[in-house]
C-alpha cells in the first residue's frame, strides 16, 4: 500500500509576513491525524523561515528546483547540498514553468535529478504534456521521454527514492483539470513503464496528480488507483483548501 503525498508548490509566491500566517494555520491543522503525508516546496529564501515553522511537525520540507553541479563558478544556482543544510526533504525538478520558461531541457532535468539523489534528496520529477501534444494524441510519447531520459542517467533504482509528478501543462493554473480517467490512464502508463524495468519499484512509487487540483475535485482523483497523492500549486497558498486536499486523500 502506498502512502499518499500531498505537495504544495508554492511557485513564485509568498513573504515573511504571509508565509508566516499559512505556516502556522498549516501546523496547527490536524495533519498528523491524516493519511496522507504533507510537504510544502517554498522559494529558496524562505527555506530557513519554514525550516524553523515546519521544525517538530509532520510537514516536510522542499524546494522548488536544484542546479545539476555539485559546486563552484554557477551564479544564481542553488546545489543539492545546500538544500541539505536547509532541512530539504524533497526537491521538485523539470516542472513544466522550468521546462518552458527557462529552458529546461529533458537532460538538464534528468542531471538535476541525478544531482538530488546523490546528495540525498528525494526528487519529484514532473512530467506533462501540452495541450497541442495531447490533441496530436502523443502524450504518452511526451511522457515517455521525459520518464526515459531519467531512466537513462540515473537507472530504474534512483526511482525508489524518487517521486514521479505528472502534471499536464494545460491543467495547470488554468482552472481545467484531468478528468479522474484521463489522470489515472497516465498514471497508469508512467507506472508500467517503470515496471518494465522493475515491478517492485514500479509497485511502490508514488506517483502525483498536479493541475489544478482543489477540494472540490481532490477526493475523485485521489481516489484512482494509480494516483498516490497531488502536486498543488494555486490551492497550496490557501491553508484551508491545502488542508481540505491532504484531508481527503
Ligand atoms: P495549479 O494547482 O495552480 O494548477 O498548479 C499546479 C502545479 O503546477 C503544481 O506544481
Amino acid at each position: 500500500m502506498r502512502t499518499k503525498l500531498v505537495a504544495g508548490n508554492w511557485k513564485m509566491n509568498g513573504s515573511l509576513a504571509s508565509n508566516a500566517h499559512l505556516l502556522s494555520a498549516l501546523t496547527s491543522g490536524a495533519v498528523a491525524s491524516f493519511n496522507a503525508k504533507l510537504a510544502v516546496c517554498v522559494p529558496y529564501p524562505y527555506l530557513s523561515q519554514a525550516n524553523l515553522a515546519l521544525a517538530g511537525t509532520t510537514i516536510a520540507l522542499g524546494a522548488q528546483d536544484v542546479s545539476e553541479h555539485e559546486k563552484g563558478a554557477f551564479t544564481g544556482e542553488v546545489s543539492a547540498a545546500m538544500l541539505m543544510d536547509f532541512g530539504c526533504r524533497y526537491v521538485l525538478v523539470g516542472h513544466s514553468e522550468r521546462r518552458s520558461f527557462y529552458g529546461d531541457t529533458d537532460a538538464v532535468v534528468a542531471a538535476k535529478f541525478d544531482a538530488a539523489c546523490k546528495a540525498g534528496l528525494v526528487p519529484i520529477l514532473c512530467v506533462g504534456e501540452s495541450l497541442a501534444e495531447r490533441e496530436a494524441g502523443t502524450t504518452l510519447q511526451v511522457v515517455t521521454r521525459q520518464l526515459d531520459a531519467v531512466l537513462a542517467k540515473s537507472g530504474v533504482a534512483a526511482l525508489a527514492a524518487a517521486v514521479v509528478a505528472y502534471e499536464p501543462v494545460w491543467a495547470i493554473g488554468t482552472g481545467l483539470t484531468a478528468t479522474p480517467a484521463q489522470a489515472q490512464e497516465v498514471h497508469a502508463q508512467i507506472r508500467a513503464r517503470i515496471a518494465t524495468e522493475s515491478i517492485e519499484i514500479a509497485a511502490n512509487v508514488q506517483i502525483l496528480y498536479g493541475g489544478s487540483m482543489k477540494p472540490s475535485n481532490a477526493a475523485e482523483l485521489l481516489c484512482q488507483s494509480d494516483i498516490d497523492g497531488g502536486l498543488i500549486g494555486g490551492a497550496a497558498l490557501v491553508a484551508e483548501d491545502f488542508l481540505a486536499i491532504a484531508k481527503a486523500a
